[in-house]
Order: C-alpha cells, then structure tokens, then sequence
C-alpha cells in the first residue's frame, strides 16, 4: 500500500467511527413510524403474559429494530470505502489509472476501496466468500459478499458526484442484504431482505405512477461493448415518445437506490455485472417495487440485462422493450 493510500485509509477510519453512532439512533426513529415494525411489536407483546407485559415494549422496540447483525458490517465497510473515495475526490489528477477495456477504466481508489471492503467483511466473516470487481472470486461458502467498490468510475474521474459503493450478501443464491453507500450525498440507502429498505433512517417505497406517459425512467448506454447497441437504441427511441423524461446518470447502483426511493418510475440496462446491481435490486424489491430480466424472467443477475420499476411501470416498460428482444437479450 502507497503512503498516500495509508493516510487516506487512517482518515476514512476516523470520520467512519463519527458517522456510525447516526447507523445506530436510526433504529429508534425507524421505530416509532414503521407499520411492520409496529406489527411484529405487537406480535411478540402478545406471545408475553399479561401480567409480565409492563416495559416490555421498549424493549422489543429496540431488539426488533436492530440493524442486522451483517447489514452493520457490510454498512461498515461501505463507510469506510466511501469516506477514503470522498477524501481522493481532491486529487483525481494524480491518481493512476488503468484502462481495462475500451472506455472502462479503473483507479487505484478502485483497489484500495476494494481491499478496505473485503478487509472489513472478512474480519467479520473469515469464513465467507468473496466476488469483486477488481480482485474476482476467493473462498466458498454459502454466504457470498458481491462487491463493487465503486460503481461510477468515469463520473468520479471526471469530478461528477454520481458515483457510490455498493455491496450485497448473497445468501444460498439469494440476495439477503444490500448496502449501496454514495460519499458524495452521504446517503446510504440499506436493505435486509423481508425488513424493507432505507434511506439513512427513512423507509423507502418505489413511486406511485401508474402511467408510463408520466413516468421518468433511468438508464445507461453501452460504452464499452456495442454487441446490443442497435436494439437499445430502438428501445431508446421508443421510450423517449412513450415516457415524460429518460436520464443516463453513470451508475447502475444508483440508478437502483433511486428507483426504490421513488426518484425514477423505472429503470433499465443491457450487459451489467452482478456486482453493479446485486445491492441494488434487493433496495427496489424492499421499496414495493419489481426486478426482472428485459423478458420478465429472473436471469438477470447472470444475463446482466435488467428492467427494473414499481409495480405498474415494470410491466409497461417490460410491454415496449418486447418487440426489440433479441435472443441474446431475451435470457434464458
Ligand atoms: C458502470 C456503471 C454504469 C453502467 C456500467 C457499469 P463502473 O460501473 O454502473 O452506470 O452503465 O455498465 O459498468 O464500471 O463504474 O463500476
Ligand atoms: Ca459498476
Ligand atoms: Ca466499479
């Protein structure tokens, strides 16, 4: 690790130690207005005798709401990540980077964010497996964590905030917690599976639309590989008639958190990669909203093509991209 790299490591460590005491008050406040926490109260209130009942609801308040012991770790991580990539927003100019591929590049704050991450997780989790962007696979276990240290790399090059950390715990194949953490807002957007999903301490629900005509959808160009190009740009080119606005904003992590906090009606991808919407698509299904692949089936975090929206623009988006499947697009 470069002298610079420890240094931002050190600071990234002590704003995190600031922060993590908010992580904890949110669960009081998430508490007091939360109807399925309310719920899941009242259930337990009623498995305690009557006459043992007295002060137990604070009690329970606190252990109901208590983040999940993983999601903390992984909002750890997150928090760190995202505090050394904030701290290198300053010094873009003289970092390195690398060019992977046509138009995709990657910065050593990819790699040092990378290595802070799964440093966290697996001191935490020794035992747990890893899949991340820029260091791959290592380890096997039922718990996979998917990590992408920075989602939005171009952006951060060229000194626009859209760019975040996101990172998911797959648990047996499926997607149980997701942190998607952008420095730039300090918003950190949570979710556990079946405990619905966050912003900072406030619960998320996908909009209300009911009409694509009236609905702003996200989505992001090829840049890299073009093998989909011209499909998309039929799709595109429908969607600009049929919808009141489409935005390309730079990262897919993003483009989900705000899809389940009710920014966007709707968003769709070709070619992504798991770890750009694995937290992602948990945070839209926790909001009340619907994740497929372009055809409606689940392939999509394998295939990487992606229509996500709430419950009533998900099918209309579904309904124009159709006629422009190809068998590739089409999944399995
Ligand atoms: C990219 C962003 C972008 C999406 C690309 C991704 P990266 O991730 O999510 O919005 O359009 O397909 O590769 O490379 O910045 O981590
Ligand atoms: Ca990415
Ligand atoms: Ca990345």
């Amino acid at each position: 690790m470069t002298g610079i790299s420890k240094i931002k490591m050190s600071q990234a460590h002590r704003l995190h130690r600031a922060r993590r005491s908010a992580d904890i008050t949110r669960m009081s406040s998430v508490a007091e207005d939360n109807p399925d926490i309310a719920e899941a109260i009242r259930f337990i209130q009623n498995k305690i005798p009557t006459k043992m009942r007295t002060g137990t609801s604070q009690l329970i308040k606190k252990v109901v709401t208590i983040m999940h012991p993983m999601l903390n770790i992984a909002v750890k991580a997150a928090r760190r990540a995202g505090n050394l990539i904030h701290r290198a927003t300053d010094k873009i100019d003289l970092l390195t980077v690398t060019k992977k591929s046509h138009a995709d590049f990657v910065s050593e704050v990819d790699h040092v964010a990378e290595q802070t991450i799964i440093q966290t997780l697996l001191e935490a989790y020794p035992d747990h497996a890893i899949l991340a962007e820029e260091s791959g696979n290592q380890g096997e276990s039922d718990y996979l964590w998917i990590i992408d240290p920075l989602d939005g790399t171009t952006n951060f090059l060229h000194g626009l905030p859209q760019f975040a950390v996101s990172i998911a715990l797959q648990h047996k194949g499926i997607i149980t917690q997701a942190v998607v953490y952008a420095p730039s807002s300090n918003e950190l957007y949570t979710a556990t599976r079946g405990r619905g999903a966050y912003l900072n301490d406030k619960r998320l629900r996908v909009t209300r639309r009911f009409h694509l005509s009236d609905s702003l959808i996200g989505t992001g160009f090829p840049y890299s590989k073009f093998e989909h190009l011209e499909a998309y740009l039929a799709i595109l080119k429908d969607l600009m008639q049929k919808t009141a606005g489409l935005r390309r904003p730079g990262s897919a992590a993003l483009d989900l958190a705000w899809t389940a906090a009710g920014r966007y009606d709707g968003f769709f991808e070709t070619g992504l990669k798991s770890w750009d919407i694995a937290a992602g698509c948990l945070l839209v299904t926790e909001a009340g909203g619907m994740v497929s692949d372009l055809n409606g089936g689940d392939t999509y975090l394998e295939t990487g093509h992606l229509c996500a929206g709430n419950p009533d623009i998900h099918p209309q988006l579904l309904q124009v991209i159709a006629p422009h499947l190809t068998t590739s697009l089409r999944g399995k």
